[in-house]
Formats: structure tokens, sequence, C-alpha cells
């Protein structure tokens, strides 16, 4: 880090301070604690996690601003730092106010940018659930993952990360005993964050919320992956209808949430089988021929014939069909096209802040 970076890194470990501090300490986070409470965090969840609470105690009060200018930061880099938002004047004012405060880390654990969550209102175009910081000098969306720093000590156990859509699904699933979540930021999923995560591990599991969102981002994911890190293994965990891994938690408990995300993983193909399903019915003839074509697109691609024909020998006994006749379609489609994307460089590093040029 170079020394901007450095005091940028400094006013956002300071901030994390204070919003902690607010929420655990203080009167101005009771309703805030009480929120987190009622969702099942825990002091040790709140307190590993950094989480806090950005007051709003009027137009007039500012806590952050106060605070760092006391502290003798450098108005331009407050400027830089994302924290503020500048009015006409030049003036700046907190961002963030009456909002529960998600400090978002690099790999090393150093606090870069925050997500702050709006409770007991209802969010709107201008007021989102989650307001982000902007990119800063320290804070790369594209780059970031929620949660690696400690993701990655776990994934060493167990071999694979697992992907969440949310931060609360993160920070629940660690404290029911799955460590190894990691969130990118907001819904979209890059191919650098691809790529951070090929270097960490050879398996990667999926999980994102049981509702038609979160499957379609599966699919989305899924494909990113296989073009990104072809040799980094897929496995996908559908949480039922209607609950995201962090509502399961809060409804099943950490023993049926650990259970369900060893046993419910399923391979890239079953999932498309049955995600090619949707808004189908299979009773119908027209609907049965076309599902059975896009599943054997998705079976072409399985490379080595073995694999095939089990998905073959499970789609002919379920619909009662011939094999050798479903073998035969198969043989007829047009061979897929094998890409050899570039190797990713294992050199155990994660890289942050920007990428050297190519
Ligand atoms: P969800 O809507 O699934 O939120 O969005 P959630 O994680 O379940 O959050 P809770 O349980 O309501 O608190 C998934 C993720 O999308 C991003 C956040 O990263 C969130 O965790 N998101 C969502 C935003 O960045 N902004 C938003 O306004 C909403
Ligand atoms: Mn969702
Ligand atoms: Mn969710
Ligand atoms: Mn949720
Ligand atoms: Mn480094």
């Amino acid at each position: 880090a170079n020394p901007e970076q450095a005091q940028l890194l400094k006013i956002h470990a300071e901030a994390t301070k204070l919003y902690h501090h607010v929420l655990v300490n203080t009167p101005a986070g009771k309703l805030a604690l009480q929120y987190l409470t009622q969702r099942g965090m825990t002091v040790d969840l709140i307190n590993q996690f950094e989480l806090g609470y950005a007051p709003d105690l009027g137009a007039d009060k500012q806590i952050l601003h106060e605070y760092a200018q006391k502290a003798g930061f450098d108005y331009q880099l407050l400027r830089k730092s994302g924290l503020f938002v500048e009015r006409h004047d030049g003036q700046l004012r907190d961002r963030f106010h009456g909002r529960v405060m998600y400090p978002i880390k690099d790999s090393h654990g150093q606090v870069i940018a925050f997500s702050g969550r709006i409770f007991g209102k209802k969010a709107s175009a201008n007021t989102p659930k989650y307001l982000n910081s902007p990119e800063t000098d320290i804070f790369n969306k594209r780059r970031t993952l929620f949660n690696l720093n400690l993701a990655r000590e776990a994934a060493r156990e167990v071999g694979h990360l697992t992907l969440f859509e949310g931060f609360m699904d993160v920070i629940s699933a660690y404290g029911a005993g799955v460590k190894t979540g990691i969130a990118s930021m907001g819904t979209s999923f890059t191919s650098e964050q691809v790529q951070i995560i090929a270097r960490q591990v050879k398996q990667l599991n999926i999980a994102y919320d049981g509702d038609e969102a979160g499957q379609a981002a599966i699919d989305r994911a899924l494909k990113l992956v296989e073009d990104t890190a072809p040799n980094l293994n897929l496995r996908v965990v559908q949480l039922p209808a209607g609950l995201d891994p962090d509502e399961y938690v809060q409804k099943y408990g950490a023993i049926k949430f650990q259970d369900y995300m060893e046993h419910r993983e399923e391979t890239p193909v079953d999932f498309r089988l049955s995600y090619l399903r949707n808004g189908l019915n299979l009773k119908k003839q027209s609907d049965l021929i076309a599902y059975l074509k896009a599943a054997l697109q998705v079976i072409r691609v399985i490379p080595d014939p073995l694999g095939q024909s089990v998905y073959l020998k499970k789609l002919a006994t379920e619909f009662g069909l011939d094999q050798g006749s479903l073998e035969r379609q198969l043989a007829e489609l047009p061979q897929p096209q094998v890409v050899t994307p570039p190797p990713i460089e294992d050199n155990g590093e994660i890289p942050h802040g920007f990428d050297p040029p190519p």
C-alpha cells in the first residue's frame, strides 16, 4: 500500500471501531442491536465481524466526520475515502446514517469498505436496503469477496469455498459452523472474483437464495466459472423454495444447516437438468420434447462417455424411454467445442488494489 492507501485503510479501521462502539456500547445503538439480536446475531458474531451502527442523529450531527477531523485526517483524503458525501459548498457529510454497518475486508482482514443496511423501514429507490461504499483506491468491487479473509483458512481444511448471495448468509453460516462462506458485492459475480477463488481452492460450492432470482444467478455463475476457470470444480446447493441460507439457519438451526450444506450438493449437470424444468409441464408432449432436447444439450457437454450414459439412463428411466434412442439422438448433436482458457497463475498471492497491465 502506498502512503495514501495506508491512510485510507487507517480511516476505515477507525470508522469500524467507532461504528462498532456505537452499536454495542451506546444508547444510540440500542435499536440496531435489538434488530440484529432478533435476527439471531450473537455477541460473538457481532464482535467477530465487527458489525456496527451508523446513527442518524439529525442533519447537524456527522459523527464520523467530526471524529475524523479531530483525529487529524486530511480533507482530500476524507473526500477520497468513500465514507462521506460532498455537499455543493465542499462540506463533507457522513455517507451512512441510520444503518447497520457491515465492514468489508480484504483478504488480509483489513477493512476497505462498508455496506450499510436499513432496518425498521421499507427500502425504496432513494433508500436501498443495502448501501455500499463506492469504489476507491483501496476498494475494487470486482475483486472483492466478503469474508475471504476468514473463509480461506476454513477452506484449507475442507477443500472448498462456498459462495452465498448476501452478507447475512455468510455471517449466519459462519455462526452455524459453515465457515467457508464468501459473497460477492451485490448480485454480480465477476471473472476477477472467479480467478481469485481458483487460486485458493479446487472446488466452489454455490448456495444462492432459494428463489427464482437465486436460481437464475446460479445458472449465470456456473457459466462464468466454466468460461473463466474450467478446472475449478463446481457444486450447487439449492436451498428450499423461499429460504435463503440465513433464513434456513434461523428456521432449522446449525446442525440441520451443516447437514444440508454437506449432503445436498449436486453437480452442475444435475442443477441444469432440474433448472430446465421450470415453467414446463412435462406431462404435455410438446414440453417433454423441448425438455429432452435441452437436457441432451446439457448431457452432451459432459466430457466422459460413462458420465453421459449415467444421465441418459436417468432420463430414460424417468420418462419410460428407450436409452438407445436417446444415445442415438445425442450422437447426432454437434460436438461441443473444446476451449482452452489461459492458465491461472498459482502464486499464492491474492492481488488487491489495481490489476497490473496485461
Ligand atoms: P438479498 O435481497 O438476498 O439480501 O440480496 P439478503 O442478503 O437476504 O439480506 P437481508 O437478509 O434482507 O438482510 C443479496 C445481496 O445483494 C446485495 C447485498 O450484497 C445483499 O447481501 N444488495 C441487495 C445490495 O447491494 N443492495 C441492495 O439494496 C440489496
Ligand atoms: Mn436474494
Ligand atoms: Mn437473501
Ligand atoms: Mn436474507
Ligand atoms: Mn497482499
